[in-house]
């Protein structure tokens, strides 16, 4: 076997994933505006699953009934009977993989350019975000998850809280320790419901990106912190933050994509592949000084199978996170495991699919037949050009 470490299994709490490749969480736009599973939602996850992944984290499910459209809900009960189907489809083709969830709760955005901000939250409104997350995660297990992931990263509530521009002043802002409070106390609650036998990870920023957020010196901190609570890994991404983004255009909510920190997120073609893979060295590295073992998770323009297990060899992470490539070929890690390299659909990182969804659209992939909301299947370079693929390959 060419790639040893990225085809070797880890367990987590009793729960084994075959390989170390986690296709990280992505917003798809495919749910109805309500935030309901579609039949288009169900078969981009199975499409997914066929390839061979490990790990699938469902896209970022709301945890709050506040609008914002074509983003899936896990704000009320009547959601789960979708997200249930989502489970057993996948299970359905293929039993080996561990289906995830990752529950996170947006920062309210109006089309005046609006959007809230963590010091607008009263003190007293602050047991109801953790008592949302609770509420969220007790629905991911009635639907059957394998594990849930509590979204700390990006331009959300609880990445902001952690965020040193958070200037809240009631001991839930200011000093990192007081920054941690909220994120702390959603972690442990949604730990009290999910049980000691049941996978929660956590997601964060190891670096913002922006002149006012956080870096490494305190996302390891962060990171160190979640591992002394029992995190059961730490997936680490970066950017995507509101402080540094344009101006909207008039009748517009600002977009957390259009700054730097924003291009960081899902690292554009004109970033070398792998510019995250010192944040989760640095992260693994403290977090192992401090005595803990637990997996660290990074993505960040990891296309090519060598790279993956080189990142593992060293000692960089522990779990290889991909999302655009598995977008552009699902088929990736089946390919990779067989020595069909050569087959790979590679993305060019052109952030087709990430601009779709800043413009509120179905995501999809430019390197599929035009118009194709899924990968084909089977999937070859050849039947990746459009005009050259076969009718009964779609
Ligand atoms: C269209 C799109 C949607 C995304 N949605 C999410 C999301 O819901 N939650 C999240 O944590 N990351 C999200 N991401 C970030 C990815 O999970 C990933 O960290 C990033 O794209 C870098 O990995 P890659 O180079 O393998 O794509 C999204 C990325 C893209 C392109």
């Amino acid at each position: 076997m060419k790639y040893e470490k990225l085809f070797e299994p880890i367990t987590m709490r009793g729960v084994t994933f075959s390989n170390r490749i986690q296709r990280t969480s992505m917003v798809s736009g495919l749910t109805t505006e309500e935030g309901f599973v579609t039949e288009d939602l169900k078969k981009r996850y199975l499409r997914e699953a066929k390839g061979g992944v490990g790990a699938i984290v469902v896209e970022a499910a709301v945890v709050i009934p506040s609008k914002s459209p074509f983003n899936l809900r896990i704000s009320s009960d009547e959601f789960v009977p979708g997200i249930t189907e989502v489970v057993k489809a996948v299970r359905e083709v293929n039993k080996e993989v561990k289906m995830g969830i990752q529950i996170m709760q947006h920062l309210k955005l109006a089309k005046t350019g609006w959007r809230q901000k963590v010091e607008d939250f009263k003190t007293e409104e602050l047991p109801k975000i953790v008592a949302d997350h609770v509420a969220a995660a007790k629905r991911a297990l009635a639907a059957g998850f394998d594990f849930i992931e509590v979204h700390m990263a990006h331009a959300y509530v609880l990445s902001s809280f952690l965020s040193r521009v958070n200037k809240r002043t009631d001991g839930y802002g200011g000093s990192l320790q007081n920054r941690m409070k909220l994120p702390i106390e959603v972690f442990k609650a949604v730990r009290a419901v999910v049980g000691e036998n049941y996978p929660l990870g956590v997601r964060i920023n190891g670096e913002d990106f922006h002149v006012s957020g956080n870096t490494l010196a305190q996302s390891s901190r962060i990171a160190v912190k979640f591992a002394e609570l029992g995190a059961d890994y730490i997936s680490v991404s970066a950017g995507s933050r509101f402080e540094d983004a344009l101006t909207p255009a008039e009748g517009n909510p600002p977009d957390p994509m259009s700054g730097y920190s924003g291009h960081r997120m899902s690292p554009w073609f004109w970033w070398p592949d792998g510019c995250h893979v010192y944040l989760s060295d640095g992260i693994r590295e403290a977090v192992r000084a401090a005595g803990f073992t637990t997996p660290i998770i990074i993505a960040g323009k990891i296309r090519e199978p060598e790279h993956a297990e080189k990142i593992l060899q060293q000692g960089k992470a522990d779990v290889i996170g991909l999302c655009r490539a598995l977008l552009a070929d699902p088929d990736w890690p089946n390919k990779a495991k067989e020595g069909r390299e050569k087959e790979l659909v590679r993305c060019v990182a052109c952030n087709w699919c990430l601009e779709a969804d800043s413009r509120y659209e179905k995501v999809n992939c430019n390197r599929w037949p035009q118009g194709m909301l899924n990968a084909p299947d089977p999937f070859t370079p050849s039947i990746a050009r459009p005009g050259e693929f076969k009718k009964e390959d779609l």
